[in-house]
């Protein structure tokens, strides 16, 4: 089996780390770099239709990030009858219908494990479970470097920006980590996994998503004065065929086990009937774990399975009701809807989502999080 490799970052090293240590029976043929001055492998290429044109390969694996070119690629790919796989979870949200009619029509698999949650085996679980059952809903811890943050700014009062820089050496974050810290990242991830579960394409820019970028230690303690812990929380629902999807940071119930998990880990629940909730965890970012399930993709390409049917979907988040701790200076706009005030922050009485995410539009650093119950 050959492989055409677009992208050679962090995730592509891995890629190359795992596939030339251990499958002797796969060959990564050439890889796409952006110069060839990045290193002396001699599979390095600058020209991608050198790799998509190649009729050698079978498969190729995108890692570059970003919407284009990584998308144009990834739809010639299929076209051009090779198997597609790709850890772009950016590229993908934005173009999943476009993608899949694509496979479809051409009779090739494109699978997207390494999309969400690094290492877990989310998107196969969701999948797998729907052999037996509906999935009814789905949360979780969905990105490593703001859990990192969280973790640390929680436990030993670490500075924001400090754990931040951590985070980028230690190649968890995004090339531009505003799409960590400001949430869009799991509005990404949840898109995709809503695809997956519900069979619903809801456009990344209609989910509302609320980050930690404003986050400061009061908040933090505010918290833990009243044992809860705050975890960025991305959620995906389907109610009465009317499908959900949003992110923000939660105040979570002590005894919540998402609580306990720290550093760049991850941590996924997917809900039905017939199971009830299962839990998924591992590492959600970094080098390795994200490789892994890129290399898991490849192997499993040849019995890939469900054959996926979809529709467009609105975001009913009119649907979707919570309280919400509101921290920053200029809270005016939220007195209205406020069960109490105080200096600096206010608790909201129970409010629609969609009410708060207007109220959000027209505020300017701010931190919102949930209150759960
Ligand atoms: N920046 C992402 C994260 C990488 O921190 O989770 C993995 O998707």
């Amino acid at each position: 089996m050959k492989i055409g490799l677009l992208g050679h970052g962090v995730v592509g090293r891995g890629v190359t780390e795992i596939i030339d240590g251990h499958f002797p029976q796969i060959t990564v043929s050439s890889i796409l770099v952006k110069d060839l001055s990045e290193g002396n492998d001699p599979r390095y290429t600058t020209d991608a239709y050198q790799i998509l044109n190649d009729p050698r390969i079978d498969i190729v694996i995108e890692c570059m990030g970003g919407i284009e070119p990584a998308f144009t690629y990834v739809k010639t790919a299929l076209e051009n009858g090779k198997h597609a796989v790709t850890s772009n979870k950016k590229m993908l949200s934005h173009h999943l219908k476009e993608l899949t009619d694509t496979a479809e029509a051409n009779h090739r698999s494109l699978r997207f494990e390494a999309s969400c949650g690094g290492c877990i085996p989310w998107i196969h679980e969701l999948e797998r479970t729907q052999r037996i059952d509906e999935i009814t809903s789905f949360r979780g811890i969905m990105n490593g470097t703001t859990n990192y943050i969280l973790s640390d700014m929680t436990g030993s009062g670490a500075d924001f920006n400090e754990t931040l820089k951590e985070a980028q050496k230690l190649g968890y974050a995004e090339a531009d980590p505003s799409d960590d810290i400001d949430g869009n990242d799991v509005a990404y991830k949840c898109c995709i996994s809503a695809f997956s579960a519900f069979h619903k394409a809801v456009d990344p820019d209609d989910i509302p998503h609320f980050g930690i970028r404003h986050l400061k230690k009061s908040d933090i303690a505010y918290a833990k004065a009243d044992g809860r812990v705050i975890k960025l929380i991305g959620r995906g629902c389907l109610n009465e065929e009317k499908l959900s999807v949003w992110v923000m940071p939660v105040m979570l119930r002590g005894d919540d086990p998402m609580c306990l998990v720290s550093s760049n880990l991850n941590r996924i629940e997917l809900s039905c009937r017939t199971l009830g909730t299962a839990s998924f965890g591992g590492q959600g970012a970094g080098s390795l774990p994200t490789a892994h399930a890129v290399v898991q993709d490849v192997l499993s390409i040849e019995d890939s399975g469900i054959p996926k049917t979809w529709e467009t979907s609105d975001n009913h988040i009119e649907t979707v009701r919570g309280t919400y701790y509101v921290s920053g200076r200029d809270l005016s706009l939220f007195e209205p809807v406020s069960a109490e005030c105080h200096d600096g922050w206010v608790l909201t009485h129970e409010m629609s989502l969609q009410e708060l995410s207007a109220l959000m539009q027209n505020s300017h650093d701010v931190f919102v999080c949930e209150v759960s119950r």
